[in-house]
């Protein structure tokens, strides 16, 4: 048997980034020879095992035939026949179809240093529609890889935009779409990513209320880029270039969903957008099965990052009901991620990116404030029940008064 490593390790050595997991092709060797070897099997028809002592993915050199719908519809085809190429030409990308033995020699059929060294993502060959996961995984290395000049060719751009229009991506599980998802979140330019969903018409399918935002006008005098969706991308990118997490991504991504719905006769305003995105913000949310992190501040920063703009100006009990609605005294990281989002969103507006968000120390400055009331106090005073609830928010109220009128002295 011969064993190549091949796929990302491959392609980041030549790019001169690091190597995280190296993946392995096997070529010449059965099951049963992998198996005395003490290779671990991973599933039980699935012909990739794990090597016993690095743990690493050693998987049988094998052809694909597609045979159903979406990705279980696959059967694989692995055996002791099947050369280095036939292995590498149903793979996605090019630069992702090369091999390389231990004395470092590259194979590579299909030209993907060629790719590397043109920018270029390209798929292989038509077996790229055998997965229309690869879609995505495209739109995530381009968003990886922009910062290096890489572009989708336009021929596989038109394959993806075939792959889009047929259906194939409502197959995909929402567990498979949603780790190309939040990794495509956390790359250096996300919005490249939903860029070029956008551009094969992904977008549409998957997303079709970020889609929507696309060609919507907002006040010029808030907003001086007008178009929600260049405004969403702008959001978008403020996060990554904040390095922020992925909750406070997914949630900038989410944010303006309700201007989607405005009539247009109201535009370019949006009264009560906020309200109107929630129930869309809850379906991208549950097609994804987002986790619950993400999913709750999506919902959170929708509902209130108006609120977050106007701090300065919110009544005490606003403040008070915005606070409450945080949980603010039990999970202060989460109110971070909501003032980390106000900011974002504030700064992803064209020519206002640098702008100071005294917003967010105010807001920092009126949690501090509710969370030093002291709740034994209010005990030894024989408060107890919803009595004790009632104080307790009286006290905080006051505490709020406070602090706002200290603030504007
Ligand atoms: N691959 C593919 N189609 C997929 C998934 C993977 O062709 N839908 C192939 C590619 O050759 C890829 C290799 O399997 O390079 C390994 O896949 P994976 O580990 O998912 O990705 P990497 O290319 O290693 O990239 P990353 O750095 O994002 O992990």
């Amino acid at each position: 048997m011969q064993i190549y490593k091949v796929g990302g390790a491959v392609r980041d050595r030549l790019l001169g980034k690091p190597v995280t997991d190296i993946d392995w092709v096997v070529v010449g060797a059965t099951t049963e020879e992998m198996l005395a070897k003490g290779f671990r099997p991973v599933g039980a028809d699935f012909p990739v095992f794990l090597h016993p002592k690095s743990g690493e993915e050693y998987a049988l050199a094998r052809t694909e035939r597609k045979s159903g719908r979406g990705y279980g519809g696959f059967t694989f085809h692995a055996s002791p026949e099947v050369t280095l190429e036939e292995d590498l030409i149903r793979r996605d990308l090019t630069i992702n179809a090369m091999a390389e033995d231990d004395q470092q020699n590259l194979t590579d059929p299909y030209h993907g240093q060629r790719d590397l060294e043109a920018r270029l993502l390209r798929h292989v060959s038509p077996a790229f529609a055998e997965d229309p996961l690869r879609v995505l995984r495209v739109a995530r290395f381009a968003a990886r890889y922009a910062g290096l000049g890489f572009t989708v060719a336009p021929e596989t751009l038109e394959l993806m935009r075939q792959l889009s229009e047929s259906g194939e991506l409502e197959a995909l599980t929402a567990e498979r779409s949603w780790k190309e998802i939040s990794r495509a979140l956390m790359e250096d330019q996300p919005r490249v990513f939903i860029e070029v969903l956008r551009e094969c018409g992904a977008l549409k399918v998957l997303m079709p209320e970020v889609d929507a935002l696309f060609g919507v006008p907002q006040p010029e005098a808030h907003h001086p880029e007008i178009d929600t969706g260049v405004h969403t991308l702008s959001v978008l990118e403020q996060a990554a270039r904040h390095k922020q997490p992925l909750t406070v991504r997914w949630a900038c991504l989410l944010h303006d969903l309700g201007k989607g719905l405005t009539p247009e006769e109201e535009w370019p305003r949006h009264i009560a957008h906020e309200h109107k995105g929630l129930k869309l913000i809850k379906a991208v949310n549950e097609r994804f099965k987002a986790p619950k992190d993400c999913q709750e501040l999506a919902l959170l920063v929708g509902e209130y990052h108006t609120h977050g703009h106007r701090a300065l100006e919110l009544k005490p009990s606003t403040l008070l009901e915005l606070l409450q609605s945080f949980d603010v005294y039990r999970r202060p990281q989460r109110f971070e991620e909501f003032i980390a989002a106000c900011e974002m969103d504030a700064r992803g507006r064209k020519g206002l990116e640098q702008r100071s968000y005294p917003q967010a120390d105010y807001l920092r400055g009126a949690a501090n404030a509710a969370r030093t009331v002291a709740v034994q106090p209010l005990l030894e005073k024989g408060f107890k029940g919803p009595e004790l609830g009632e104080a307790i928010k009286r006290e905080r109220l006051k505490a709020l008064k406070a602090y706002k009128d200290a603030a504007s002295a």
